[in-house]
């Protein structure tokens, strides 16, 4: 059999129109070299026979239809369990363009490198050419990607995550324009060589080129690695779009928040991973607020444009949640679970002898399972230390399953954005909720955010990461210049006379002296988001201090919660001390962030240190 496919064998279907795309897939499939190439239709049925092609081949098991109809598991190879940040490039033509946060080559040094690397690097597989967009389909603030790749994994994951298929090649016409991601797991097949159930390679690049909008990644099939439309297209390259074009793509969730008086608001909020992202994303209200509702319109990436009355609009550019299973449990997320009764393709988690799935923090463990590398496992290897799921274990799953799913969620306007949100998890300084005073300090606030880390991340624990706007693995271009690119919006909308979003800092993980958590988090932040819409009305009153405006105790509505006048002061003081340390702290990261810096970040930093001198 011919490795390369003529132009003629392509197999293009009548219902694509666009000519830059085929010859573009010709173009690829010339270099890498496929024994076949199929164009993915997103229908159903195409789905169904790839996800049997994959129980056949060994990648995935099918879960027993009773407990979890229609859902599968995979175990990846223990080499390839998370996003490789150290692996991922940003190649802009020079490298105060990516900044000091990215790794950053040269386009033509990383291009040779490229074109080696993917030289006959799908031999002996099927190229699936894999269109789809991010956003609803035809919305302005959507956009189109095609991904070339060679793992069935990823395009049954990108049938989940994104609108995928024929219909964005309708949208996509003879003449749209469309950013291109190649992808390759980098395990070619000699002839009559048997698979491996997940094939991957131990070189990895994770390769992006925002002036051309290119993506490249090779040799992994995991997640975000893998996914090009999540954070490789829908943060890295639409973060450089944004900028061009006067929007943001941001590492947000996106909530709607309905008040008892039946008003609704949006709220966007960015935070770390390990902050309970998905939780806030999903907040159900404690029942002694339950004339509250939250609903859910995105729960890892907001896309925001100004729309013409000059507010800020947000969509969810994804179409399915790719969310980390451990800890995960009717307590923690009731939605989340409920969300994942059918129609999920699980990851690393711990097959149940009845063929159901299990995590850690899902509930009491099984008397025996067999754990993510296939191994047996019994409760006492799990007190021994060992994981039944790894860590990082994941569900993909259509967004339409969540219960809270906003009615709006698939508006192609946007909905309209009330508050930014920024949160970290901060044992000590940070006050549970504080509101800037101006735009400037809360592009201040989110500039300057941080996170301790935790077991879920590899290295020391409890160490501060300063993770500006969530955005530090993300941005696809100087950080610095992301500040700039907030502010300046700010200062266009403002000119325009738009009254701006309300800017937010959270913090759910202040300890005591015993390091436990002081404030109870999951529903009961339903509290703090109640505040907030208080303050978007205008209404309720809050004690302003040297940070910003955080309530007094009797500005939150504590009808059901026992939570005293002592503990809130604990989780809402503001300790000078602290304070000087985090603010000479603040003075590190704008060192290291120099090239380009807003001044008005340096001098906002001074105006604060001053109130404690
Ligand atoms: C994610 C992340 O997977 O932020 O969403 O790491
Ligand atoms: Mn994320």
């Amino acid at each position: 059999m011919s490795a390369v496919p003529s132009d003629q064998r392509l197999n293009a279907p009548s219902w694509v129109r666009n000519k830059k795309l085929v010859a573009w897939v010709a173009q690829i499939a010339r270099l890498t070299q496929p024994d076949r190439v199929q164009w993915c239709d997103g229908s159903q049925e195409e789905y169904d026979r790839l996800c049997a092609e994959m129980v056949s081949a060994g990648t995935l098991k099918r879960l027993n239809p009773a407990k979890r109809p229609n859902s599968f598991l995979a175990w990846s190879d223990p080499s390839d369990v998370a996003r490789v940040e150290d692996r991922t490039y940003i190649c802009t033509p020079s490298k105060e363009e990516a900044g000091p946060t990215n790794n950053w080559m040269d386009p033509a040094a990383m291009r040779g490198t490229l074109n080696g690397l993917f030289a006959g690097s799908m031999r002996g597989r099927t190229m699936y050419v894999v269109p789809f967009s991010m956003g609803p389909l035809g919305s302005h603030i959507a956009h189109i990607g095609v991904e070339l790749s060679d793992s069935p994994y990823v395009v049954v994951n990108m049938r989940m995550m994104t609108r995928m298929g024929r219909a964005v090649c309708d949208v996509l016409g003879e003449q749209g324009e469309f950013v291109p991601c190649v992808h390759s797991v980098g395990k070619p097949l000699a002839a009559g060589e048997k698979d491996v159930p997940w094939p991957c390679n131990p070189t990895k690049y994770i390769v992006h080129f925002p002036q051309t909008r290119e993506i490249w990644s090779y040799g992994s099939g995991y997640g975000g690695n893998a996914l090009l439309g999540k954070k490789c297209f829908a943060l890295r390259i639409a973060s450089y779009m944004g900028r061009d074009q006067g929007w943001l793509a941001e590492h947000m969730l996106i909530l709607g928040v309905t008040s008892p008086e039946g008003k609704k608001y949006h709220v966007a909020a960015a935070f770390p991973s390990a902050c309970g992202k998905t939780n806030f994303a999903m907040l159900i209200p404690p029942p002694a607020l339950n004339g509250w509702k939250v609903s859910t319109v995105g729960e890892d990436i907001a896309w925001i444009k100004p729309g013409r009355d000059g507010r800020l609009y947000a969509i969810n550019p994804e179409a399915g949640c790719f969310g980390v299973a451990p800890g995960t449990s009717e307590k923690t997320n009731f939605n989340a679970m409920a969300m994942l009764h059918k129609n999920v393709i699980f990851t690393n988690v711990a097959l149940t002898d009845d063929g159901d799935v299990w995590w850690e923090g899902m509930g009491p463990a099984p008397a025996h399972l067999i754990d993510w590398q296939g191994k047996d496992w019994t409760p006492d290897d799990g007190q021994a230390g060992r994981k039944a799921a790894h860590p990082n274990a994941r569900f993909t799953v259509a967004a339409s399953q969540c219960p809270s799913i906003d009615p709006d969620w698939e508006n192609p306007q946007g909905v309209p954005i009330d508050a930014f949100v920024f949160g970290g998890r901060r044992s000590t300084t940070v006050p549970l909720i504080t509101e800037a005073r101006t735009w400037t300090e809360g592009v201040y606030m989110a500039a300057t955010m941080g996170s301790e880390t935790t077991a879920a991340q590899a290295g020391a624990q409890g160490v501060l990461r300063r993770d500006p706007f969530a955005m530090l693995p993300f941005c696809g271009y100087n950080m610095a210049e992301h500040f700039a690119h907030w502010l300046e919006l700010g200062e266009k909308l403002a000119a325009g006379g738009a009254s701006l979003p309300k800017i937010f800092c959270v913090n759910w993980f202040r300890t005591d002296e015993n390091g436990k958590f002081v404030w109870p988090g999951f529903s009961e932040n339903m509290r703090v988001l109640a505040w907030m819409v208080e303050r978007i009305k205008g209404g309720t009153s809050g004690a302003e201090h040297a940070v910003g405006v955080t309530p007094r105790y009797e500005d939150l509505n504590w009808t059901g919660l026992d939570f005293t006048r002592d503990q809130f002061a604990r989780v809402t003081a503001v300790n000078a001390d602290e304070w000087r340390k985090e603010l000479d702290s603040h003075a590190d990261l704008f060192k290291q962030l120099s090239h380009n810096l807003p001044p008005q970040l340096e001098s906002t930093r001074q105006t604060l240190a001053q109130r404690f001198s």
